[in-house]
């Protein structure tokens, strides 16, 4: 039996995750494997649709623990119907955030013991490799303000939830050094894209050699 390869990108908001996983994505499939490029929320066509209840409108539209009941509803029906398929047809998932993105911004108010409790119920599994795009929060802001889309109900909370969520993510990576790769986000597109390759490219060389 094959089993894919589970891979995340995870980061603050104009990080770069989405540039970077299309990217490998692309270099993936370069290399003759047929990689499943996905995101949260979202990946998924009833997640697709949470993804406009929890991405848009003002930022006190949801109480902290209605919005991870949502996220998580989202991540259940994602995980169903497209990562586990795929997982299981032998092919590499490349998602745009994943659950250390609850972890981080639903935790954000002393909910993270209910963010764990609720992922080992409802959602089980962790990526085999998680890309944190690192970088320093107010250029990332930049960048992502200046992409003016609807979605922009997490960029409204501003500047001090970026940066706590930078921290955030620098201590999730301690807490799972073997899983999470700290990858520095704040130079050209290329050279972020290169180390990227060379950590994904060491897992996969892992894989086959089981
Ligand atoms: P994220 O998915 O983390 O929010 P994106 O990949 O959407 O970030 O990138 C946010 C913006 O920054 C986009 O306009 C993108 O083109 C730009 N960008 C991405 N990577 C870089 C980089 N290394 N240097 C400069 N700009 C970048
Ligand atoms: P995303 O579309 O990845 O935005 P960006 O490309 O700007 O990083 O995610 C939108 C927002 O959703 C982001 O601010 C973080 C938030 N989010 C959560 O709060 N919890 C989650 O579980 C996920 C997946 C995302």
């Amino acid at each position: 039996m094959t089993t894919g390869l589970f891979l995340s990108f995870e980061g603050i908001d104009g990080s770069g995750k989405s540039t970077q996983a299309r990217r490998l994505a692309a270099r993936l499939e370069n290399d003759g494997l047929s990689p499943v490029l996905t995101r949260e929320p979202g990946g998924s066509d009833g997640a697709e649709e949470i993804r406009a209840l929890v991405l848009q409108g003002a930022t006190d539209r949801w109480s902290p623990e209605t919005e991870l009941l949502l996220f998580t509803a989202a991540r259940r029906d994602h995980l169903e119907r497209t990562i586990r398929p795929a997982l299981a047809e032998g092919r590499v998932v490349i998602c745009d955030r994943f659950a250390d993105s609850s972890r981080m911004y639903q935790g954000r108010q002393g909910l993270r013991d209910t963010v764990d409790t609720l992922h080992d119920l409802m959602i089980g599994t962790e990526p085999d490799l998680t890309v944190l795009v690192d970088m320093d929060p107010a250029s990332a802001l930049k960048r992502a303000k200046a992409r003016a889309t609807a979605e922009e109900r997490f960029e409204d909370f501003g500047l001090a939830l970026q940066e706590q969520m930078r921290r955030g993510f620098l201590d999730l990576a301690t807490e799972f050094p073997d899983r999470i790769h700290v990858i520095d986000g704040d130079r050209s597109e290329d050279a972020v894209a290169d180390d990227i390759y060379t950590v994904v490219a060491r897992a996969l060389e892992q894989r086959r050699n089981g």
